[in-house]
């Protein structure tokens, strides 16, 4: 197994795709996502235009359907919801389809769409796809970090250190054994150093900055702890994502 860490979808290379691709986009994307579906969401649905996030949704019935949508941080007007995991509880999204159309981690998404298998990882259910990946050991996996608007996110290759690390740990494999570029071993140094104040890392990062300003410190504090949803989000049909079982 060859892990490829790529700070951002366009990072990616475009010739060729990888057996796994596991997509992050810790604040808030693949957070909510994970959240939704250990609440009991039917699935995730992803777009990038909201007009066609809008027509698909309509034929499933209102108490079947919840639409999500974030531009910037905030919430997109009209929608049930913006993308805050903390809106996604039980009592809101049980049995419900979220339909859903954010700034980055829909882009990340899209770009490995048509990958063997697609999943996604934050670090809420880290250790669920650490798992998936050390007991099907796929040839080469891409970590595809969402980042935003092109750019690198500390919180997001963060993450992809931290499924690295932990393979690591969990396995009789080397970083060296393991890292197909140079970015894996970067993000796991990344991961090291900050593993113990997420918070913190979450401050320094550009995309926290805004978020505190936005939506205030709880949703950062909850997109910061480590392995407590055991779910793993893995792609259905293109598009949907549903709980691996
Ligand atoms: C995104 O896809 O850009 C995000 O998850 C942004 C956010 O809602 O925090």
């Amino acid at each position: 197994m060859k892990l490829f860490v790529y700070h951002t979808p366009e990072l990616t290379p475009t010739e060729h795709l990888p057996e796994c691709a596991v997509v992050v986009d810790v604040l808030r994307a693949t957070t909510t996502m994970a959240t939704v579906l250990a609440s009991g969401g039917e699935a995730v649905q992803v777009f990038s235009d909201l007009d066609l996030l809008i027509k698909t949704s309509e034929s499933w019935a209102m108490e079947k359907r919840l639409r999500a949508g974030e531009r910037g941080g905030a919430k997109v007007p009209g929608f049930d919801l913006g993308n805050s995991p903390l809106d996604c509880v039980p009592e809101k999204v049980q049995g419900r389809r979220l339909f859903i159309s954010t700034t980055n981690g829909t882009r990340a998404l899209q770009r490995v769409q048509q990958a063997e298998t697609l999943i996604t990882a934050a670090f809420v259910n880290r250790n669920t796809v650490v798992k998936y990946l050390l007991e099907h050991r796929p040839e080469n996996v891409w970590i595809v970090a969402s980042g935003w608007e092109g750019s690198f996110s500390l919180e997001d290759t963060a993450c992809a250190g931290a499924i690295a690390d932990s393979i690591v740990q969990q396995s009789n494999l080397s970083a060296n054994d393991i890292a197909g570029n140079d970015e894996v071993i970067s993000s796991i140094a990344l991961y090291t150093q900050w593993q113990d104040n997420l918070v913190e890392l979450f401050h320094h990062a550009s995309h926290g900055k805004r978020l505190l300003n936005l939506a205030g410190n709880e949703d950062i504090k909850y997109c910061a702890q480590t392995d407590i949803l055991e779910i793993l989000p893995i792609q259905q049909d293109p598009g949907v994502l549903k709980s691996y079982n």
